[in-house]
């Protein structure tokens, strides 16, 4: 006798690969304590509204915290033939407390159970997810603290451009991943309503009390059209694109470290436990784990692609398809999770090489644009004053000179504004510390920063 939910209809068994290819227990599985979760604040609904008794709810409640504990206990093995998590968790319930746990479905749809249960399991992993990228945050402040004497120099188009605090530089990471905070408050704060009693799709004829059932799931209110609550996938694809951003920001992080850890660059230093060696070069250390998390960037781009792909052409309302949103969804939540938890902790731990930062700051004329501020001080416009520095960086090149370590009459040869004070102006620390307002890069600018994010 087939054990399905929906037999009365059909008078063949389903083909057993059939059943395996529209099966989605396999993944879904993940969604038990959501569904279960959903499934009592329902039957709980039902009692209270005279829909089914209270003994009756009362009844299933208790079942459904029997076959939680149960799964948690590795007890209970699914059943592809039972299709998916829902069906898997009705049919256990019905065989454990009998008859009266089929009035669990009474006014629900899996259209609307699986919505819910979407809406439950991502709202708890967004949680863990801002903790992590609190937690990254945190790590990126503690480096700028304790670096705030580093120079390094900052790049345009990977050329030198100008010297700036390393801390500086990871405070701008921080700012990124302030923006993806912010980012995930909005999304979570957008979906955070209750789809359930949507139904299939039309609403349902029972008597039901949705506001009530959003407020013991925590939801902040009820979805305003039932077509929409079943068929919408926004806040998942969303997410994707919250991932998506964040980890471009991981990626872009990861490319420097793993340029800065090379023997070419020589700034920093990632501790043994975030590195492997080579099988067969004994002298290397491998940065792994940034490299992984830049690759990871593009899995999580990919399921962003497929999400929107996946919902572009359907109907409304449900359709099969969106069976598929959840192994992109689950896949870029793992791997965002997993990238964020190894990164605060690498990031919290690495070696700063601040005098190799510091040798590569002097070098590429990083202080020609303090030179020509310099002049434009002194009355040149700037234009004029490009044009001198230009020069005078060209004769550098062609002598093998660096700019602080010009006579005063080599720097005279290119303009007679420039007097003794120029010395004063072309070290990297007058050059950083020149850089006073807000956004700035100047050790005070930093500090005042720093100041700032701690209150
Ligand atoms: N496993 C299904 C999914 O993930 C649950 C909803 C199924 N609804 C249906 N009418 N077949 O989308």
């Amino acid at each position: 006798m087939s054990k399905k939910l929906w037999g009365g209809r059909f008078t063949q068994p389903t083909d057993k690969f059939v059943e395996e290819f529209t099966a989605s227990i396999e993944f879904d599985q993940r969604l038990y304590a959501y569904d279960i979760q959903g499934s009592q604040a329902h039957a709980r609904m039902l009692g209270k509204q005279g829909i089914i008794t209270v003994k009756e709810a009362e009844q299933i409640v208790a079942g459904l915290d029997d076959i939680l504990k149960d799964i948690e206990a590795g007890k209970v093995e699914f059943s592809v033939e039972l299709e998916d998590i829902h069906m898997n968790i009705e049919a256990r319930l019905i065989e454990r407390i009998g008859a009266v746990g089929g009035k669990l479905h009474t006014g629900r749809s899996r259209n609307d159970q699986v919505a819910v249960d979407i809406r439950l399991y991502l709202r708890d992993e967004i949680d863990t997810i801002h903790s992590y990228l609190a937690a990254l945050a945190t790590s990126l402040i503690k480096q700028a603290e304790e670096h705030l004497d580093v120079i390094m120099p900052g790049y345009t188009h990977l050329q030198t451009a100008q010297p700036v605090l390393y801390s500086h530089h990871m405070l701008a990471y921080r700012e990124m991943i302030a923006r993806d905070i912010s980012r995930l408050q909005d999304l979570r704060a957008r979906f955070n309503q209750l789809p359930l009693g949507a139904g299939a799709l039309a609403g349902t004829t029972f008597d039901i009390d949705r506001e009530w059932v959003a407020e013991q799931l925590g939801f902040d209110g009820v979805t305003r059209n039932s077509l929409d609550s079943v068929s919408d996938r926004d806040f998942a694809i969303e997410f994707c694109s919250f991932a998506s951003i964040l980890m471009m920001h991981l990626s872009r992080l990861s490319e420097e470290l793993v340029l800065w850890s090379s023997a070419d660059f020589n700034f920093i230093e990632l501790t043994d436990a975030f590195c492997t060696g080579s099988s067969i070069m004994p002298q290397k250390k491998n940065p792994d784990v940034p490299e992984l998390v830049r690759g990871k960037t593009g899995r999580v781009y990919g399921n962003l692609v497929s999400m929107l792909t996946l919902m572009k052409s359907l109907p409304l309302a449900y359709n099969k398809d969106m069976q598929e949103d959840k192994e992109p969804l689950f896949d870029t939540l793992d791997t965002v999770k997993g990238s964020l938890k190894i990164f605060a902790e690498m990031i919290a731990e690495m070696k700063v090489k601040g005098d190799n930062m510091r040798i590569a700051a002097a070098r590429g004329f990083s202080t020609a644009t303090d030179v020509a501020d310099y002049c434009v001080r002194k009355g040149l416009p700037f234009r004029q004053a490009h044009e001198v520095v230009g020069k005078t960086v060209r004769y550098c090149v062609e002598n093998g000179k660096d700019i602080p370590e010009l006579s005063l009459d080599e720097f005279r040869a290119f303009s007679d504004l420039i007097e003794e004070d120029i010395y004063d102006y072309v070290t990297l620390e007058a050059s950083v510390n020149a850089r006073k307002a807000t956004g700035g890069t100047a050790r005070e600018a930093v500090e005042r920063e720093l100041a700032r994010l701690k209150k």
